[in-house]
C-alpha cells in the first residue's frame, strides 16, 4: 500500500484541524438560522458569538470588531472598499485580491529580502495631504517574510493615514495583536489556520471609519449582509483557538538539508524575519514545475510559488518585486508546514528531493556526453 502523502502546502490552505471538524459537526446538527428568534435559532447564535470570541481571542480584537465573511478575498476587498478613502498606498507583495482591488494604488516597493521599504513609505505618504489608506501584509503568502507593521503604522499615523493589514498567511502562525500593532482594518482567512475553506473575516478597530458595499439583511450589524454560514464560522472558530502558533524546528532542518544537496540553491528572504513554516527555495536549473510533479509522484505535496484557480503557474510577481531574475524565479518551490507536520514528512521531502536531483544530474552528464 503506498504511504499517505506528505502535505507540505499549509500556505495554500492547511488541513481541517479535528477541534474544528468537530465543532462544524456540532453546528450542522443544529442547523437554524443565526436571526430566528425561536429556540434552534438562539442555538445557533449562540455558537456564532462563541466562534466571534475566539477569533478576537486569537488576534487581539473585541468580538464586536470582527466581521465574518466569506474569506480573506472578501475581507480585503471590503476593506479597500469601505474606508473612504481615495488615495491607496500598497507593498509591491500584497496579495492580488489587495492589489486587484485597487488598480490605481500608489505602489511602495520592497527591498531584496522582500521586505518594505520605509523610506519610500515615508516619503510617498509626505508626498500629498490628500488623508491615505496603507495596504501592508502581515506575512507574504510566498516568502512568509513578516513585515515591519509597528514601523508602518507609525509612519502611517504620522501622516493622518489609516492602515489596512491582510493577516491572512501570519494568524495562527505568529503572534497577531490588532489593538497592539494599531492597525485600523485586518483581513482573515480560516483555511490558512485548520479552519475550513470560504469563510473569513474582516476585522475593523472600534472607532475606523467603515461603510459596507453589502446590502441586504443587517446581519453582522450591517457590517456584510447575508445568512451566516453557520457551521463555516463555527469551524473557524474551533481553529482559531487552537492555532497557538507554531514553530520553525522542522522547517528549518528542511531548508538545511535542501541547502547542503543542491548547490546554488537558496532561500528567498533568508536574512528577513520569517513565518516559521515557510521556506521559498530556488534550485538552479530544474523548473518549479518539474520539481513540483516529480515530489508529487513521490508523494509530496508542495507548490510552485502561489497557487491560483487555473491551475497553471505563473511567474511570481513576488520574487519580481524583490528584483529577482527570471533563472532564479523559475525554478522557486513554496514549502509549507503546519499544525501536523511531522519529522518523518522531512524525510520523505528530503529523499524525494534528492532523486529527483541525481536523476537531473544524470541526465545533465548525458545531455553533456551527447553534445
Ligand atoms: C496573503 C493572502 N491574502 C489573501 C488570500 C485570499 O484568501 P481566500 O482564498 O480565503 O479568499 C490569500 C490566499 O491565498 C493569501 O495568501
Amino acid at each position: 500500500m503506498p504511504a499517505a502523502s506528505v502535505y507540505l502546502d499549509h500556505n495554500a490552505t492547511s488541513p481541517l484541524r479535528p477541534e474544528a471538524f468537530d465543532a462544524m459537526v456540532e453546528a450542522l446538527r443544529v442547523g437554524g438560522n443565526p436571526s430566528a428568534v425561536h429556540g434552534v435559532g438562539r442555538k445557533a447564535r449562540g455558537l456564532v458569538d462563541r466562534a466571534r470570541r475566539q477569533v478576537a481571542n486569537r488576534i487581539g480584537s473585541l468580538p464586536a470588531e470582527v466581521i465574518f465573511t466569506s474569506g480573506g478575498t472578501e475581507a480585503n476587498n471590503m476593506a479597500l472598499a469601505g474606508t473612504g478613502r481615495r488615495r491607496v498606498l500598497i507593498s509591491s507583495i500584497e496579495h492580488e485580491s489587495v492589489q486587484r482591488a485597487v488598480p490605481e494604488a500608489d505602489i511602495v516597493p520592497v527591498d531584496g529580502d522582500g521586505v518594505i521599504d520605509l523610506a519610500a513609505l515615508e516619503r510617498k505618504l509626505a508626498a500629498s495631504d490628500e488623508p491615505a489608506l496603507v495596504s501592508v501584509m502581515f506575512a507574504n503568502n510566498e516568502t512568509g517574510v513578516l513585515q515591519p507593521m509597528a514601523e508602518v503604522v507609525r509612519l502611517a499615523r504620522r501622516a493622518g493615514a489609516l492602515v489596512h493589514c491582510d493577516a491572512v498567511q501570519a494568524a495562527g502562525k505568529v503572534p497577531v495583536d490588532l489593538h497592539g500593532v494599531g492597525v485600523d482594518y485586518l483581513a482573515l482567512a480560516a483555511h490558512k489556520l485548520g479552519g475550513p475553506t470560504g469563510v473569513g473575516a474582516l476585522v475593523v478597530r472600534a472607532g475606523a471609519p467603515f461603510a459596507s458595499n453589502r446590502f441586504g439583511g443587517g446581519q453582522e450589524t450591517n457590517r456584510r449582509a447575508g445568512t451566516e454560514n453557520l457551521s463555516g464560522i463555527v469551524g473557524f472558530g474551533a481553529a482559531a483557538e487552537a492555532a497557538g502558533g507554531l514553530d520553525s524546528t522542522l522547517r528549518d532542518r528542511a531548508e538545511a538539508a535542501l541547502l547542503a544537496i543542491g548547490p546554488g540553491a537558496r532561500v528567498f528572504g533568508a536574512r528577513a524575519r520569517r513565518l516559521p513554516n515557510t521556506t521559498y527555495i530556488s534550485i538552479p536549473g530544474v523548473a518549479a514545475e518539474t520539481q513540483v510533479m516529480a515530489l508529487d509522484l513521490a508523494g509530496v505535496c508542495v507548490s510552485a510559488g502561489s497557487a491560483c484557480s487555473s491551475g497553471k503557474v505563473h511567474r511570481s510577481a513576488v520574487l519580481a518585486a524583490m528584483g529577482v531574475e527570471d533563472a532564479a524565479a523559475g525554478s522557486a518551490i513554496r514549502i509549507s508546514f503546519g499544525w501536523n507536520s511531522q519529522s518523518g514528512d522531512i524525510d520523505r521531502l528530503i529523499a524525494a528531493w534528492r532523486d529527483l536531483y541525481i536523476r537531473v544530474s544524470k541526465s545533465d552528464i548525458a545531455d553533456a556526453k551527447a553534445a
